[in-house]
């Protein structure tokens, strides 16, 4: 990637010490950043993003040994963790430090942290010197961005600048894992996984992803939603279902590891099989990002497995699912 001018690099920095916002890519996707000991600045992403004040935000610091800053206490398991995967897309909940502004933890008790893998994030955060508190830059209940041109497009005319890193790599949000109990609890599952966790832990974890504490649009049944219904569908139902909606006369769109033969469709979308998982992270909201773009009512999109990231697409998948009826065909009119 080209190295970032140092003067925009400083222009962000500039923006946030006096309390402004700056969109920035991070490994999994853009955030909106504000300077974390502020409360006001804080207090200006929800206004932007149109989100509930409740919903915490996760503070994204330079580099692992800043946790004792933000947090009261780090547990063994924490500190592993943080040693293990950062900077990468895992983030800790941890016990909040009275350094950290409740706005910024929703009134909670603990404070999400993570230590991002990308260089221009990096080269902010190290320059700033402080913690910046950052949500994906998109509007509540939203598909997340991976390109600077998705955030220039959902908040573009209230930030004062978008530093411009290139599509996100992995696609989808950071894992959460909750340290901050006696119980180690997966929030939302993502690129790290749960085994690469229990390995690093030396220990199993519940299966099953734990309730999260706290209000969390990730974890509610409805989020990443793009205007399209979306369903998923294994391979070898999907031409049949494209049909079937085409003969209805709706406009489909298809997110497939490889071409179908024959499917109608107004778009497609492909991801090469092989690492299909991972493809599939990474070019899943900008695919249905394009389907809105497209006037695509249906996006058809080819179930992957549920092993490594798999598990974090489906739950992602079934969020943006949930909550639109599914099109009355004509077969299903003719039955009922
Ligand atoms: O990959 C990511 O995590 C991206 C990039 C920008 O770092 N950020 C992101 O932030 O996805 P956001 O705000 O869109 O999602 C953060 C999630 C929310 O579901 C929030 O409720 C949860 O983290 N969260 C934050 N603080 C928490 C806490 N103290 N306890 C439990 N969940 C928390
Ligand atoms: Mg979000």
């Amino acid at each position: 990637m080209e190295p970032r001018a140092p003067t925009e690099i400083a222009h962000a920095v500039e923006i946030l010490k006096r309390g402004g916002l700056v969109a920035f890519p991070t490994e999994t996707v853009y955030g909106l950043a504000a300077d974390a000991r502020n409360p006001d600045a804080v207090r200006a992403i929800f206004t932007v993003k149109g989100r509930p004040a409740d919903h915490p935000l996760i503070v994204h610091l330079a580099a692992a040994e800043q946790l004792d800053q933000v947090a009261a206490v780090v547990s063994s398991p924490a500190r592993r963790l943080a040693q293990r995967f950062w900077p990468g897309p895992l983030t800790l909940v941890v016990e909040r430090s009275a350094r950290v502004p409740l706005e910024v933890t929703g009134g909670h008790p603990t404070v999400a942290v993570r230590v991002p893998a990308h260089p221009v994030a990096l080269a902010l955060l190290g320059a700033f010197g402080g913690w910046l508190a950052a949500p994906s830059a998109n509007r509540f209940g939203c598909v997340s961005p991976t390109t600077a041109e998705h955030v220039r497009r959902d908040l573009g005319d209230q930030i004062e600048l978008i530093l411009d890193g290139g599509p996100c790599q992995v696609g989808i949000e950071s894992t959460i894992v909750d340290v901050s109990g006696d119980s180690i609890a997966i929030l939302r599952p993502g690129a790290v996984t749960i085994d690469a966790i229990e390995e690093a832990l030396e220990r199993p974890l519940g299966r099953r992803k734990a309730p999260s504490p706290v209000p969390s649009p990730g974890a509610l049944p409805r989020h990443y939603q793009p205007r399209a219904r979306v369903e998923v569908l294994d391979r070898a139902a999907l031409e049949a279902r494209a049909v079937e909606l085409e003969q209805d006369g709706a406009r489909v769109g298809l997110l497939v590891s490889k071409q179908l033969e024959a499917a109608p469709a107004a778009a497609t979308w492909s991801y090469s099989a092989g690492e299909g998982e991972a493809l599939l992270a990474r070019a899943l909201y900008a695919a249905l990002r394009a389907a809105d773009d497209a006037g695509v009512e249906v996006i058809l999109v080819e179930r992957p497995r549920a092993r490594g990231i798999g598990v974090a697409v489906l739950d992602r998948l079934t969020r943006a699912a949930q909550g639109k009826p599914a099109a009355a065909t004509k077969k299903n009119r003719h039955r009922s």
